[in-house]
Order: structure tokens, then C-alpha cells, then sequence
């Protein structure tokens, strides 16, 4: 089975307030989108990894890649919604590989820059050849609220059987294109995939692999990654 990595970064990382595009913030001494693309590009598990950037990109930051280049790809076809930037990039895969329609592809968000190889490993062993693919999740720990417009609570939501998604989401390169052309409007893989009538496999994973988001998900990131132990 061959492996791909494709990662969208085509945002603007609005939420952050940044002047830059989180992707580009430093972290921990090196442009945050860096950190995903090595670790992926280190396993000898995945063939290639592609980024796919906004067509009007020019803060990509070619010169701190060059170690990386012999795996990496880039693509400039970002499109208006992650959905749109995952499903151009799909199609640019294809184009420049031939038929990988049953290939695995391994979607991962340009902003989780935390991710390490062994959850990798743990998702590619534990979802294996299911037709359904899957992707890495974590269980809701906390108790949840509903809450209205004004801030009060609506409701208290069952926790029982509730996961946050997170990235890599693995599924096989022509189910996703045809599931994302099916449901452009979905903000994950796997929703696009759940609308086909399919399960995903949910891969237990940790709150390492966090997204950075706000401000203060930057200083998270970078306590985790000074104080993971080496791989
Ligand atoms: N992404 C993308 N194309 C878009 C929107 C998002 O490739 N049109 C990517 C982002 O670059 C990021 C990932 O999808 O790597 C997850 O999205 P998110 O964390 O929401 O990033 P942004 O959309 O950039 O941030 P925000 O929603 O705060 O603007
Ligand atoms: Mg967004």
C-alpha cells in the first residue's frame, strides 16, 4: 500500500489575529508549517508530501525546505474552503503521480504542528484496509453545555460517544474526491466521507496533536514541542 501526505494550507488563519498567516508564525526557531512536513517527511512509511498554498501565496518559505525537497511537493491551488484546497490537491496529486485512485491519502492540517510519528504509526496500523478509512480523534472529557446567544446554558449535551477530529484523516484518494465533490460543504474529511453512508475508524489520540487556533495555542505548542522526548 503506498502513503501520501497532503497538508492545506491555504488559510489565513483569521482567528489568530496574526499579521502573518499562522502557518508562517515561528515556532520553537522554525515557521510553524515546518514542524508537520518533517515529521511526515521522516517517515519512510509515506511516499510524498504535498502542500497545497493559496495561488497568491509569497510567504512561502522555500529556503528553510530545502533538506525536505527530495519528498516534498508543492501546489498553489488553494481554494475558498479547506474542503475546496483538500479537493484541489487531490486532483493535483493525481496529476502529477498518474493513478492513485486507491492509494492512501493522509490529510493533515498545516496548523497542528505538534503531531509525532508514533500517532501517525497509530492511525496507519489501526485503520489498516478498512474501506471506510479513519482519522485521529480524541474523546470529550469535559462536561458539555449548549449554550444561547445572550450566554446562558440551553441544555447539558451527553458526553457518551463524542470525539473531537483531529488530522492526519486517512482515506483512499478516490473515495475522498469523490466524497468531497459530493459534500463540498464539510469542514473535515471524514464528514465528507460520512455523508457516502460510510463509518470512519476513530484512532485514539491525544491533545498533543492540538491545532493552534488562538494566541495561546502558540505557547502550548511550543511548551509541548521543548518538552517531548525525543523520538
Ligand atoms: N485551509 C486551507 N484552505 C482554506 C482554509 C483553510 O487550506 N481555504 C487550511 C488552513 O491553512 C489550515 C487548515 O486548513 O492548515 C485548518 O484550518 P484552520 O485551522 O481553520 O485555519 P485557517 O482557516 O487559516 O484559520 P481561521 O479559520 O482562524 O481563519
Ligand atoms: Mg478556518
Amino acid at each position: 500500500m503506498t502513503y501520501y501526505a497532503l497538508i492545506p494550507a491555504a488559510g489565513t488563519g483569521s482567528r489568530m489575529g496574526s499579521e502573518l498567516p499562522k502557518q508562517y508564525l515561528p515556532l520553537a526557531g522554525q515557521p510553524l508549517i515546518r514542524h508537520a512536513i518533517a515529521t511526515l517527511c521522516q517517515m519512510p512509511a509515506i511516499a510524498r508530501v504535498f502542500v497545497v498554498l493559496a495561488p497568491d501565496d509569497e510567504l512561502w518559505p522555500a529556503d528553510s525546505m530545502t533538506d525536505l525537497a527530495p519528498k516534498l511537493g508543492v501546489f498553489r491551488c488553494g481554494g475558498e474552503t479547506r474542503a475546496l484546497s483538500v479537493a484541489n490537491g487531490l486532483r493535483a496529486m493525481a496529476a502529477e503521480l498518474g493513478n492513485i485512485d486507491e492509494d492512501w491519502v493522509l490529510v493533515h492540517d498545516a496548523a497542528r504542528p505538534c503531531l509525532s510519528v508514533a500517532l501517525v504509526e497509530k492511525l496507519i496500523a489501526e485503520v489498516g484496509d478498512d474501506v471506510a478509512g479513519g482519522l485521529l480523534a480524541v474523546p470529550v472529557a469535559d462536561t458539555l453545555k449548549r449554550g444561547n446567544e445572550s450566554g446562558y446554558v440551553v441544555e447539558t449535551v451527553p458526553r457518551d460517544g463524542l470525539w473531537q477530529a483531529q488530522t492526519p484523516q486517512m482515506f483512499r484518494h478516490h473515495l475522498l474526491l469523490d466524497a468531497l465533490d459530493f459534500a463540498p460543504q464539510v469542514t473535515d474529511e471524514a464528514s465528507a466521507i460520512e455523508t457516502l453512508g460510510l463509518a470512519p475508524r476513530l484512532v485514539a489520540a491525544d491533545m498533543t496533536n492540538l491545532k493552534v487556533t488562538y494566541p495561546l495555542d502558540l505557547q502550548l505548542a511550543e511548551w509541548i514541542l521543548a518538552h517531548r522526548s525525543p523520538a
